[in-house]
């Protein structure tokens, strides 16, 4: 372990912290489609009442719950109190959990039946009699993807979500559809299309969690609000970027849906493309949706394709096998419920991405994945190139560090910069160390959860943060053909990683092949 130097804050934090910058939302009803599922309470309900508590939901608004489960107002208030004693941080006090819940109200029935559509619409006309007249619409998608577009084109043909064509009318009406978006560049254009028959783009706001995260969006900070970054960001001084999404958790009860994606659809297609557009995306003009997506959307079209003849150059993949972390015995992937004895599905990949462009010829990008991982730990290491001559005496064999930037996404958010010193003594002898910003030091606050600041966002209009049309086809794009490749290459050496190893020793090699090496986040 490299000695750690201390970061003082420069920033007068109490005074910033204490600085009013809420920004409230606007008078809303939220419909939740699929509200009976695990993300309405293990996330969205949580973050609603976060939002609640912290006085950025407007004083007018209701939450509508839609679902198939044979529930009243009372019964759906009950299960979301024990979602949120269960997933929240602490549970809220009665008297505050009773005048939240008092905002919700539920209607019972089939996402593919009119009648359920129509039972919405009276009773959002009841809730919105007692609300502004300009109060807005914000309908959430936490359904099964294969059910978007027939949600989609239902909430169009009722008139519950009307086309509206300039963004500036109230009341607005907007659409919140959750990821995967499509499992294939193909299927992606026809959702897209589908959407685009019923709704404008700017009422539709496809999530990416991933944007929500507080150090993702602070990597745009760091780049763009300091001069001394910028300069070095580029071909000329970076070696590669290496951004790692680890996770300690197997596919827990999702066996079902992770046998239809697997890890590239599944952490690829978005977190992890997400993560390489904001590290190289080019400075925009302005810190609007449009401006910021447009260049996204640039790096995205500038990854090299991968053609199939030089896929060994490009990516491994692996699956988990038995093992164990922190002394617990896990199950390989293929003894998971829900998942096929001998399933083909890679748990792990890696992959090397190339940016054809000025800024970024010849440096790759190493982006992995895997699920099983020793711990979860997410990051973005950008290391430079070494210094182009030493003039110190090194030890035989002895090399110098790179310096390395690297951005904590998860957990520890913060920010570190790896630099050689000189130990202290007579003779010269140098040792890396960590110049080391953490947010929850600093700021003595943990940061917002993503589904707080998205959710707060999509009832602000701000789509900034969330995924366009073209974005996403863009990112099919470039994983579509990794998929199809490895779809038609069935593996035979897998399981090929133990549960809690830091993945397959094709990876290792794999790097190595490339001349560098993995980091251990
Ligand atoms: C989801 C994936 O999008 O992201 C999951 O479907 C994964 O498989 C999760 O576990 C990771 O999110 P986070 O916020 O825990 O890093």
């Amino acid at each position: 372990m490299s000695p750690q130097s201390r970061l003082s804050v420069v920033a007068r934090i109490e005074d910033i912290t204490k600085q009013p910058s809420a920004e409230r939302a606007e008078p809303c009803v939220i419909v939740i489609f699929g509200a009976g599922g695990d993300l309405t309470r293990r996330k969205l309900v949580p973050a609603l009442l976060r939002l609640f508590e912290t006085g950025r939901l407007p004083e007018a608004f209701s939450i509508v719950g839609v679902a198939r489960e044979p529930l009243n107002d009372d019964s759906f208030r009950a299960s979301l109190k024990a979602g949120c004693a269960e997933f929240g941080d602490a549970p809220p006090p009665e008297d505050v959990w009773a005048t939240f819940a008092g905002h919700f109200a539920y209607v019972a029935g089939d996402l593919d039946q009119p009648a359920t559509y129509a039972a919405v619409k009276t009773r959002l006309a009841a809730i919105e009699g007692t609300l502004p007249p300009s109060c807005g619409r914000l309908f959430y998608l936490a359904i099964p993807p294969s059910l978007y577009a027939e949600v989609i084109a239902q909430l169009s043909a009722s008139d519950l979500a009307p086309r509206v064509v300039d963004e500036r009318l109230r009341p607005w009406v907007r659409v919140i559809i959750e990821k995967p978006f499509g499992s294939s560049l193909a299927s992606a254009r026809t959702l897209n299309a589908a959407v685009r028959k019923a709704l404008a783009e700017h009422q539709v706001y496809r999530i990416d969690h991933y944007l929500g995260k507080e150090t993702v969006q602070n990597l745009l900070v760091f780049r763009f609000a300091n001069s001394i970054f910028e300069p070095v960001w580029n071909r000329q001084h970076v070696d590669h970027v290496q951004i790692t999404a680890a996770e300690s958790v197997g596919v827990e009860h999702r066996g079902r849906y992770y046998e239809e994606a697997g890890v590239v659809r599944d952490m690829f297609q978005n977190h992890l493309l997400q993560l390489l557009t904001l590290t190289a995306m080019e400075p925009p003009t302005r810190f609007d949706a449009g401006s910021v997506r447009d260049e996204k959307v640039k790096v995205l079209r500038a990854i090299r394709p991968i053609r199939a003849d030089e896929m060994h150059d490009y990516g491994v993949r692996g699956q988990y096998g038995p093992g164990t972390i922190h002394g617990e015995a896990l199950p390989g992937y293929r003894e998971e419920p829900k998942v096929a004895p001998d399933s083909p599905v890679a748990t792990y990949a890696a992959l090397r991405v190339m940016v054809d462009n000025w800024r970024w010829q010849g440096v790759p990008f190493y982006l992995r994945s895997g699920k099983r991982l020793p711990r979860r730990a997410t990051e973005i290491a950008i290391q430079f190139r070494q210094p182009p001559h030493v003039m110190f005496p090194l030890l035989p064999g002895q090399v110098i560090e790179p310096n390395v930037i690297s951005v904590r996404v998860q957990p520890n958010e913060g920010i570190a910069v790896r630099f050689e010193v000189k130990v202290p003594g007579v003779d010269v002898r140098m040792v890396s160390v960590d110049m080391d910003f953490d947010y929850l030091e600093a700021f003595g606050a943990e940061s917002p959860e993503a589904y707080e600041t998205l959710l707060l966002d999509a009832m602000l209009g701000e789509a900034t943060l969330f995924t366009r049309s073209d974005e996403v086809e863009a990112a099919w794009a470039v994983v579509d053909p990794v998929i199809e490749f490895w779809a038609n290459k069935r593996p035979d050496h897998f399981p090929n990683y133990a549960a809690g190893s830091w993945g397959p020793a094709v990876a290792d090699e794999f790097i190595a092949r490339m001349g560098c090496k993995w980091r251990q986040p």
